[in-house]
């Protein structure tokens, strides 16, 4: 067996599709999670997938004695990737302090097992958000940070800065950091997916659920954006491709001596979309019409925001490769598999 890899957050949409491909590179996998905003079920679809049920822990991040057990028990992890934090834009708004709590206290805890127990490699799960609007498109690595518009990205934010300035003072610690843009997708086998708590917040679930006759119509957010159809745009990469990425930090992490500053990398497809095109190319992969009207735009939203991966690309190898179509032929056949089990 090669490496032991601690995923957090490890039940949720890109933590399992991660652990996925973890497995299959052959790393043994433990999971904690705190089961908030997933379910246990998702790791016995990873197992169907890859024949591998992983260890898995019920283990909240805030709780540093339970969390500290977990590295205790399993002496020989070599890298922590760091998913497990609340991610609802619109509900950070609301609730500020569980946010900042959730996040952020779970990342020092995170941070402080492993130097406690001299685990040297870290890999976090950020976030475009950071970028704001950016002024020149594609946006790059070295864009400013802007402030940001909501508590979560704020938690994003300040993350990247605690993970900077723990990795320039522990000679020890090596990271890399992973600025998503827009996830999107699910595993071919359609065993593992996205699993929204209740109404999405997110465009694809929003689609998906329409189309299958859960939701009545997509409200689309706006279309005097100055943008060629009005509609905002997005870099939409398959979360297949994102789960890829996490596998390659990790191997370069193992693979480097030491690190004085964290590595941050752009993950998304350099492509962006609007809303209306992503409808489009929808129907047109699933053959499926969707029940849509225009209404105004969502407050905190921005408006076009795609990728430079360039640095990914040439510095880790990797790029999001799969087609918009199959990104979204994929959550369909995610959807219509999570109604069949219902
Ligand atoms: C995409 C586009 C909406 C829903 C956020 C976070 C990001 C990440 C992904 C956590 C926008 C439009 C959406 C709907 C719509 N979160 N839309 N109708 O806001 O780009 O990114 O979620 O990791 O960090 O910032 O993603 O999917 O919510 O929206 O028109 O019902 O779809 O206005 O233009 P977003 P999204």
């Amino acid at each position: 067996m090669k490496e032991k890899i601690l995923v957090t957050g490890g039940t949720g949409y890109i933590g399992s599709h991660t652990v996925v491909e973890l497995q299959t590179a052959g790393y043994e996998v433990i999971v904690i999670d705190n089961l908030s905003n997933s379910t246990v079920d998702s790791l016995n679809g990873v197992a169907s997938i890859t024949g591998i049920t992983p260890a898995f822990e019920k283990i909240d991040c805030c709780d540093k004695l339970a969390l500290d057990g977990v590295f205790k028990k399993h002496q020989d992890i070599k890298a922590v990737i760091h998913f497990a934090a609340s991610k609802a834009v619109g509900e950070s708004v609301e609730k500020p302090l569980l946010y900042y709590r959730n996040n952020l206290v779970s990342l020092l805890n995170v941070l402080e097992c492993m130097t406690e127990n001299k685990v040297p490699n870290f890999v976090f799960s950020s976030s475009a958000t950071v970028y704001g609007q950016p002024e020149i498109l594609p946006v790059t690595e070295d864009a400013p940070v802007q402030p940001a518009t909501s508590p979560y990205g704020n938690t994003k934010q300040i993350a990247e800065e605690v993970i900077r300035d723990c990795t320039v003072a522990d000679a020890n610690l090596k990271s890399v950091i992973l600025r998503y843009f827009n996830p999107v997708g699910a595993h071919p086998s359609a065993a593992i997916g996205e699993l929204p708590n209740g109404i999405p917040n997110n465009l694809i679930p929003f689609v998906t659920q329409t189309a299958i006759g859960l939701r009545e119509c997509l409200s689309v957010f706006g279309d005097d954006y100055n943008t060629p159809d009005g509609s905002a745009i997005r870099d939409y990469i398959y979360v297949v491709d994102l789960a890829k990425a996490h596998v390659i930090a990790v191997e370069r992490l193992l693979a480097c001596a030491n690190k004085t500053n964290p590595e941050i990398f752009n993950l998304g497809t350099g492509k962006g979309l609007s809303v209306l095109e992503i409808l489009e190319v929808f129907e047109k992969a699933t053959g499926v019409k969707v029940n849509r009207k225009i209404v105004a735009r969502r407050t905190g939203d921005i408006e076009k925001v795609w990728a430079d991966p360039s640095l990914a690309n040439t510095e880790l190898g990797w790029t999001a490769k799969t087609p918009t179509s199959e990104m979204l032929s994929s959550a369909w056949e995610w959807e219509k598999k999570l109604r069949d089990s219902r």
